[in-house]
């Protein structure tokens, strides 16, 4: 897919003040750090889009960018972020749940997971209840570049024979970084295909 366009439209922290569910979203979450604003930059070929930062928890908001006027790229707030107090962050995890559960115009979740990493419980559980729920979902494996092919593969391996514990099929996956654009092109033609059905 050729981006053409790719604007930041709004930064939200109440759901009400979302841009209307008019045009299909795409939404982007994952560990604080993973590498999501990175990642929303590398598809859309636009460096400073998403703000990225070595400090985890910079992304506190919903961020809605529209991509050739046509759909929405999401940039979430990370999970797991342990230096904001315990009250912040339920209430943060309670307006995100809202977020994917509510939002009518939501066509994916991709759930960003540090392909450096064995199977970590937050990812895990998370994916678990995006399924309970019902909201489709796909994996992204993040920071490719960083090591090996094999041990990105081990750790993909590993991450999908967890969720067979609790799914009869897993999702697809992607293995991405944002230095190389590895993975960028498959994973935007998957939105080509979701767009046009
Ligand atoms: P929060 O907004 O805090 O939740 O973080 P985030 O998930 O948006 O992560 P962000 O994109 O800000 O990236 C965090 C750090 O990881 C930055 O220093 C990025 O440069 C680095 N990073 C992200 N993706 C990659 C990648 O694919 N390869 C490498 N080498 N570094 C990456
Ligand atoms: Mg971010």
């Amino acid at each position: 897919m050729v981006i053409k366009t790719a604007t930041f439209v709004s930064s939200n922290t109440r759901i009400d003040k979302l841009p209307a569910p008019e045009m299909p979203e795409y939404a982007f979450i994952g560990r604080s750090n993973v590498g999501k604003s990175s990642l929303i930059n590398a598809l859309t070929g636009r460096r400073h889009l998403a703000k990225t930062s070595q400090t985890p928890g910079k992304t506190q908001v919903i961020n809605h960018f529209l991509i050739n006027d046509a759909w929405y790229l999401v940039d979430l707030p990370g999970y797991g972020f342990a230096k904001t107090s315990k009250s912040n962050r339920v209430a943060w995890e309670k307006f995100i749940r809202r977020y994917l559960l509510q939002r009518e115009s939501l066509q994916c979740v991709f759930v960003l997971i540090d392909s450096r990493h064995d199977p970590q419980r937050i990812d895990l559980d998370f994916c678990y209840w995006l399924g309970e729920n019902g909201i489709p979902f796909m994996l992204v494996f993040t920071k490719a570049d960083k090591q090996t092919r094999t041990k990105s593969d081990a750790n993909i391996d590993k991450f999908r024979k967890a969720l067979l514990q609790w799914f009869e099929e897993v999702p697809q996956h992607f293995l991405t970084s944002a230095e190389t654009r590895m993975g960028c092109e498959p994973l935007l033609d998957t939105i080509d295909d979701i767009n046009r059905n």
